[in-house]
């Protein structure tokens, strides 16, 4: 009897599982909106409040697992955005270094860099059913518990016009340190990917970058990677790859100084500055 209500009780927790809102949701969403566009981006002109009230509406009046895409809609269009050609950067399953990357050259656009996605990055939500509507701070569901999550459908329809905002020159990071790098269920296969627009990107600059100890599993000539250039010659991209990109390897050799492979990356930089000399 005890146990049978242990394993419902546990059945019930591993359904619903993850952590509830993000305590303090409207003042960390509202105050990153005035952050944004005072301090980030000075030049632009959005209504903070108005943002987070289209937000509430697409959120709070529905079940924690049924928030649709296009219940974002008209907080999509009071935070459209126009994006600078040849800087965005796409990404997937390297995410730490691809904000080292960004911070360091300090040419790139990632999502986080937008509006929408600088507001709520890294933030938890979820309505919940009952009559007295408001957030859920106590549980949410997980991301994989449904395909209408509140947190999901956000990111996607954000992804999806990041995607189609690109021009000029793009820049992908990919992990070659894993199966699949290239991954049809990642937001960047299933959504960016198939949301780029060929008349208006000229060139898809793909890195592969795996972890300095290996393993060494993908690279520009075997595994997903190939079927990520055939999907992009099929559509008419220009692309090219590399696997040995020197400041992507500098900022994985600054966190991690003694790596033998670092090593040798350190002296023949010295060996390339005393040539130069
Ligand atoms: C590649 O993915 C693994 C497993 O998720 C992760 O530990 C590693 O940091 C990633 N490597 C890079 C270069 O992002
Ligand atoms: C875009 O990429 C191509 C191919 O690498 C390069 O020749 C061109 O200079 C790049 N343009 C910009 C604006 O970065």
């Amino acid at each position: 009897m005890i146990s049978g209500l242990l394993t419902i009780l546990f059945l019930i927790d591993h359904v619903s599982a993850g952590p509830g809102t993000t305590p303090n949701l409207k003042h960390i969403v509202i105050g990153r909106c005035y952050d944004y566009i005072t301090l980030v981006k000075p030049s632009s002109r959005y209504n903070c409040e108005d943002i987070w009230r289209e937000f509430e509406e697409a959120v709070v009046r529905r079940s924690p697992c049924s928030v649709r895409v296009k219940d974002y809609q008209r907080m999509f269009r009071a935070t459209s955005q126009t994006l600078p050609c040849d800087k965005l950067l796409f990404w997937s399953k390297t995410r730490e270094l691809m904000h080292s990357y960004a911070a360091v050259t300090g040419r790139f656009w990632t999502l986080e860099d937008t509006l929408v996605g600088f507001m709520f990055n890294d933030l938890v939500w979820c309505g919940q059913q009952e009559r007295d509507r408001g957030f859920d701070f106590q549980s949410c569901p997980d991301w994989s518990a449904c395909v209408t999550h509140p947190v999901y459908s956000l990111w996607n329809r954000a992804s999806l016009n990041f995607a189609a905002a690109a021009c000029g020159n793009i820049t992908v990071l990919l992990n070659g340190s894993i199966g699949n790098a290239f991954n049809r269920k990642s937001m960047f296969g299933s959504v960016e990917l198939d949301n780029l627009n060929p008349r208006m990107v000229n060139h898809v600059h793909i890195k592969v970058i795996p972890n300095l100890e290996g393993p060494f599993v993908e690279s520009c000539s075997k595994g997903s990677i190939l079927e990520l250039i055939s999907v992009l010659e099929s559509r008419g991209f220009r692309w090219s790859c590399t696997d040995r990109d020197v400041t992507l390897m500098i900022l994985q050799c600054m966190k991690n100084p003694k790596q033998s492979s670092c090593q040798s990356c350190s002296s023949s930089l010295l060996h390339r500055k005393s040539l130069h000399l």
